[in-house]
């Protein structure tokens, strides 16, 4: 039974990566989960110099998931290459660094600094919705998503995936866009955009107003998002929003997803990552799949 998937030009153990923001670095996570068994880490979104985030509260439960509005807090490029990367290149996985900015010049700096170091996958966050510049404002228009795409590949010895935002009325133009800026793969999706108002005290519950929502609600628009977006371009897609467990993931493989990522399940049980890597292995043997690839956007 072969779990491996060759992923922008990289080997991946198994699908099973985490999602960005929902993991730090694993460090945390190291004292639940054996890091060696999955098939990548993705590490907290990290800018050119330390942000601070926003103001609390900024998360929130809801029906079937959360609201967040961290707004991208990070040690900065310097601290996270001193202290994350030394840490991640102790385990037998696949390092992936996700890069945040408020303008083309502050990505450009994250990525001109990696270039130095030993990661395996550069994932760019175009698609936050918690930061007033930036962020979003790039993921929403083909045109910004191509430009600056491109830029990122002038300078990337890595792979580049761009990683899309579900708030945009066609994902499919969002996503070639990447592919035309010379895109290696793209994630998607990230969180939508939510509010929660507290009815007692009449305002807001998170200080930042709106957050962003993940979590299981946002499952089934994630799985026709990555049908669409895989089936707009021939890149490879990494899939994630609201995976809980291994049916989740497998559904969103079999939607078209090379790579699932696992993010606010985490929060729930922290060990989820590893028994979706069981789950997927279980489901290959109970349906006799010999290769993964032959569930990678098998439902057509
Ligand atoms: C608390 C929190 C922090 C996040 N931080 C980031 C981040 O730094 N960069 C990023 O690209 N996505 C970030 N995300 C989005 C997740 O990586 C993921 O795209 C989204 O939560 C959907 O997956 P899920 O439903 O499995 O959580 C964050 C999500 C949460 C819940």
């Amino acid at each position: 039974m072969n779990t491996s998937v060759d992923f922008c030009g990289k080997i991946f153990k198994n699908p099973v990566i985490t999602a960005s923001g929902t993991f730090g670095s694993g460090q945390e996570y190291s004292q639940f989960v054996d890091l060696n068994k999955l098939g990548g880490v993705v590490t907290k979104g990290v800018a050119n110099v330390p942000w601070e985030g926003n103001p609390t509260p900024r998360v929130a439960e809801v029906y079937g998931g959360m609201l967040n509005a961290v707004g991208l807090q990070n040690p900065g490029i310097e601290t996270f290459c001193n202290r994350d990367i030394p840490f991640l290149q102790k385990y037998d996985t696949n390092i992936i660094v996700n890069v945040c900015g408020h303008t083309k010049q502050e990505y450009l700096d994250v990525v001109e600094r990696l270039q130095q170091e030993d990661v395996d996958i550069l994932e760019i966050n175009i698609s936050c919705p918690n930061v007033t510049a930036g962020g979003l404002s790039f993921g929403q228009d083909p045109k910004g998503v191509e430009e600056i795409t491109k830029a990122i590949k002038k300078i990337a010895k890595q792979p580049v995936v761009m990683k899309l935002t579900p708030n945009v009325t066609d994902i499919k133009e969002i996503a070639k866009a990447a592919e035309a800026g010379g895109a290696d793969g793209i994630s998607l999706i990230n969180t939508l955009t939510g509010m929660k108002i507290d009815i007692n005290r009449r305002s807001f519950v998170l200080a930042n107003k709106t957050g962003g929502m993940s979590g299981p609600a946002i499952h089934p628009i994630a799985v026709r998002m990555v049908y669409e977006a895989s089936h707009a371009v021939n890149i490879p897609v990494l899939g994630m929003g609201g995976i809980m467990n291994a049916d989740d993931a497998i559904e969103m493989i079999l939607a078209g997803a090379s790579l699932v990522s696992i993010g606010t399940a985490n929060f729930v049980d922290p060990t989820t990552t590893v028994k979706v890597v069981e789950g997927i292995e279980e489901y290959m043997r109970k349906y006799n799949v010999s290769d993964i690839k032959e569930l990678v956007g098998a439902v057509r």
